[in-house]
Formats: structure tokens, sequence, C-alpha cells
């Protein structure tokens, strides 16, 4: 019996099962943020092709939280409405719909606006020096992120992920090397969750009870003197309780990265941070084949599977897979005819 092709629960959630497919920027958005056609056919391929849980790319909470000019945005009302148009063709075909609600802090390369971060270092000579931000300033995007949350629900989305990881803003905070701060939001590790800490409590506030979180982290920073997982599990432990689901990548913060990417590379974060922790997780990083899928989810080294450019070259994987496994799932009817 497959345990890939199991259904889980996040809290009120339904989901068919463990597969999901992580956010990835489309780079397509509006320079006003807004959702279009291209969104809402592709995220809908995915549903029709059988992934659990699809959660939209990163959509920043602020116009200089973009990651780039063409990043999707939900820090106005007026982009509700073509978020409730994907979520609801998603759902349609049978998978429930997050959404990674960002802030790119100094990794934003929005033309018409300046980066912001914890101090002035830039993330590299091509990137701009971003603004230290002060406590108000803080405070300001903390907020921003509730009203995000809001949004998210206006627009029916089933679960909200707050992105921690990849050296955006919230990395940028957690991490010594980019977070130099000498006031309550820097010092010590307490000091330097803060902010993460505080964005929970304000999404939580405006996100129903009934409804997931999850928080997506870089287990280690792969830079000398960043994040190491000891500090990961250290900062999921204080935070397990508020959070259904972490999502467990790695990197992103420095442009000069160490370490090597191979198959299933970051299953071994995720497995230690579920097993000593006894919380949820999503694996993901180079996971293309049905069988490392299976025995991630099998032996209990995630709860779920992330696909990223694998479902990017092919939105049927999990009916492909399912055949692999020997599990014989609902097709949509309209292509029953092709069933494998
Ligand atoms: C085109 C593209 C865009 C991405 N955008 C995001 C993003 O918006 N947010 C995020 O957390 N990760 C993003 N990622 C990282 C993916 O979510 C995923 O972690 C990464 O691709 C590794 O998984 P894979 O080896 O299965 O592709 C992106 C990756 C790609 C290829």
């Amino acid at each position: 019996m497959s345990k890939l092709f199991s259904p889980i629960s996040l809290r009120e959630v339904d989901i068919r099962n463990r597969i999901v497919m992580p956010p990835m920027c489309q780079y397509s958005a509006a320079s006003d943020g807004m959702a279009n056609d291209w969104h809402l056919v592709h995220y809908a391929a995915r549903a029709i092709g059988g992934a659990g849980l699809i959660i939209v790319e990163a959509t920043a909470v602020e116009p200089r939280g973009r990651i780039t000019d063409y990043d999707l945005g939900i820090w106005d009302d007026a982009h509700i409405p073509m978020l409730r148009r994907i979520a609801a063709n998603v759902q349609r075909y049978g998978a429930k719909i997050g959404i990674q609600i960002a802030h790119a802090g100094r990794k934003s390369t929005a033309t018409k606006s300046t980066p912001v971060s914890p101090g002035p270092i830039a993330f590299s000579s091509d990137y701009k020096t971003p603004q230290e931000l002060s406590k108000d300033e803080i405070k300001k995007i903390i907020g921003a992120f509730s009203e995000g949350a809001r949004r998210a629900h206006q627009a029916e989305l089933d679960l909200i992920e707050i992105h921690g990881a990849h050296g955006y803003l919230i990395n940028q905070f957690l991490s010594p090397i980019t977070n130099k701060r000498t006031d309550e939001y820097g010092q010590t590790p307490e000091g330097r969750m803060r902010i993460l800490k505080e964005v929970i409590g304000a999404v939580r506030s405006e996100w129903p009870e009934k409804k997931p979180l999850s928080v997506r982290l870089s287990a280690v920073d792969r830079a000398h003197g960043g994040i190491e997982l000891k500090d990961t599990i250290e900062i999921i432990g204080k935070l397990k309780t508020e959070v259904d689901i972490w999502h467990i990548s790695s990197g992103g913060l420095t442009a000069d990265e160490i370490g090597t990417v191979h198959p299933g590379y970051q299953v071994p974060y995720s497995d230690e941070i579920k097993n000593r922790l006894d919380c949820k997780t999503i694996a993901v990083g180079c996971i293309t084949t049905a069988e490392l899928a299976e025995e991630i989810v099998a032996g209990k080294r995630a709860d779920m599977v992330a696909l990223g450019r694998e479902l990017l070259r092919n939105p049927y994987w999990p009916l492909y897979a399912s055949k692999e496994l020997g599990v014989d799932i609902n097709w949509p009817k309209q292509y029953e005819r092709a069933k494998i």
C-alpha cells in the first residue's frame, strides 16, 4: 500500500496524497502584482495532473518585497479576485491550494524601490545595498504579512506558507551572517527569530483556526558562520506548536554557497527535524522518482514530498507515479481513455 498516495489532513484540510508542488516563481505577473491567465492554467494543470497540494509561488506582502518586478502580490484587496479564481480552479480538480507569502528583503530587484534588510549589507556587488529597517518598519512589515493572510483567506486558499527560507527577509533576520542588529531583533538566537515568531502570530490572527500554516526554512545556510541544523532545530522546537508543517529547504542566503546537490540531498534535514521534534515536514530538493518519493514518506523521513522542476517538466507526474507504485487513483474523467 503506497504511503505517497495516502491522504493526509492538516487541521481541517484533507489532502488526497502526499505530493506537493512547491512554490515556484513564474515571473509572469503584471507590475502591479496581479495574477493572470498564465497562473490560472499553470496551477490548474498540476491539479489535473494529480498533485495533492499546490503552493502558489512567492507572493509579496508589499511592493518592495518582490524578488522581481514580475512577482505576484498580495498587498492590495484588488489581488483577491484573481487569486480566488486560481484557487477555485485548482480545488475543482481535487487538489488543495496554498500560497507562499513572502518578503524578499535585500534580495529584491524591484526597480522602483530600495530593498530593506536587518542591516545595510548587500547580497552581492550586483545587488543594491539595502536600507536598515527601523523597529517601526519591522512592525509594519509584520502587519503586511497579517493583511496578506486576511486576503489569502478571502481568496479561499486552503493553506498559507510563510517564506522563511532561501535568504529572503525572514532568513536575513534568522542568520547571524546578515543580522548584525543590536536591538531586540538581533544579538541572540532568540532576538534573530523574533520577527519569525511575530509574523507567525500576526498571520495566525487573520488565518482561521481550521486552516493550516506552513513555514519554509533553510535548515542550513550552506555558508560559513551561517545557520546550522542545530540552530534550525532550536527555532522549530520553540515554534512547533504554532505551525502545522515545516517545509525544509536550504541555502539561498549568500552568493557563494558551499556543499553539493544530489537526489534527496535535503531529506536528512527533514528527517532529523521530523523525528527529533515530532512535527510534520515536507521534504524537497532533487526528488524526481516515484521510488524515492515513496521511500521518503514510507520511511517517515517526511510527511509530504515536494517536486519542483519535475512538476514543471511533467504536470502529470503523479498520474505516472501512481502507475509505477501500483496504485489505482482516479484520473480526470476527460482523460480516462488514456489511463496507463
Ligand atoms: C523556477 C523556480 C522558481 C522558484 N521559486 C520559488 C519560490 O517562489 N519560493 C520558494 O520558496 N522556492 C522557490 N523555488 C525553489 C523550489 O520551490 C524548490 O525548492 C527547488 O526547485 C528544489 O526542488 P526541485 O529540485 O524539486 O526543483 C523555485 C525554483 C524554481 C526552479
